[in-house]
């Protein structure tokens, strides 16, 4: 059995409208890295909000470990909060994301809501603020950061959460070849530690040596 299941999706912003997401269906198996291309507005950014939860199909079926996603499911607290402590989700915009007065507490987040013990948020933190070069900004406020580094906390507070799946809207977008090297370099530790990995780029060569498989997205379907 695969990790995740979709089965036969259907989704639509709108009923008016044809449906973003087509008879979709797609297996991923753990420990693997998915690389996710397509076009401009074919549905990337939805694929991966349903897949984390944000949106619900009208049809078909979402299943994580055989157990299956569904809206209600979400709604109990101890199930979201396992659910989410699961799966890890970069948003293609950081500035959705970020809502702390200071990076520290932005990192920091994931591992409060938690509850983990206060010495293990601090251990948490600062791992993942030194792992993306984000020390000397601890204090500085998300807001005023600049889009690079925006993307650095927002990828620190996802890796402080540890989660087995990661799924990362454009990781690269926006990002100097440093940081780029320092993201790459993190996704082969993760990979390496067993974890999934989904992702959409439009720069296909960055992540071809990590990536199992080349997924397409187009006209509402996966295509290969
Ligand atoms: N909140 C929304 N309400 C209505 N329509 C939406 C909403 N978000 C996205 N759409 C529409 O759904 C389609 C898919 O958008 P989506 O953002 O998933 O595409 P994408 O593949 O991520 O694009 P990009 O490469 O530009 O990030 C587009 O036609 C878009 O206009
Ligand atoms: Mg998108």
């Amino acid at each position: 059995m695969a990790m995740i299941e979709l089965e036969n999706i259907i989704f639509s912003y709108n009923p008016e409208e044809p449906p973003v997401l087509k008879d979709l269906s797609l297996d991923v198996e753990k420990g693997t890295c998915q690389m996710l291309l397509g076009d401009n507005g074919c549905g990337k950014t939805t694929l991966f909000r349903l897949l984390n939860g944000l949106l619900f199909a009208q049809s078909g079926a979402y299943r994580l470990d055989g157990q299956e996603i569904t809206r209600r499911g979400l709604d109990d607290n101890r199930q979201s909060k396992r659910f989410h402590q699961r799966m890890g989700y970069l948003f293609q915009n950081p500035d959705v994301m970020l809502f702390n007065a200071r990076v520290y507490d932005e990192v920091a987040f994931g591992p409060r809501q938690m509850g983990f013990a206060d010495a293990e948020i601090e251990r948490r933190t600062e791992d993942c603020l030194g792992l993306f070069d984000l020390t000397e900004l601890r204090d500085k406020a998300p807001y005023h950061l600049s889009t690079g580094q925006k993307k650095r906390v927002a990828l620190a507070a996802v890796a402080a959460l540890n989660p087995e799946i990661l799924v990362l809207d454009e990781p690269f977008a926006g990002l100097d070849g440093t940081t780029v090297d320092r993201v790459l370099a993190f996704l082969t530790e993760w990979k390496k530690a067993g974890k999934t990995i989904l992702l959409s780029t439009h720069e296909r060569e960055m992540t071809a040596s990590l990536t199992d498989r080349v997924l397409v997205l187009s006209e509402g379907r996966i295509t290969s």
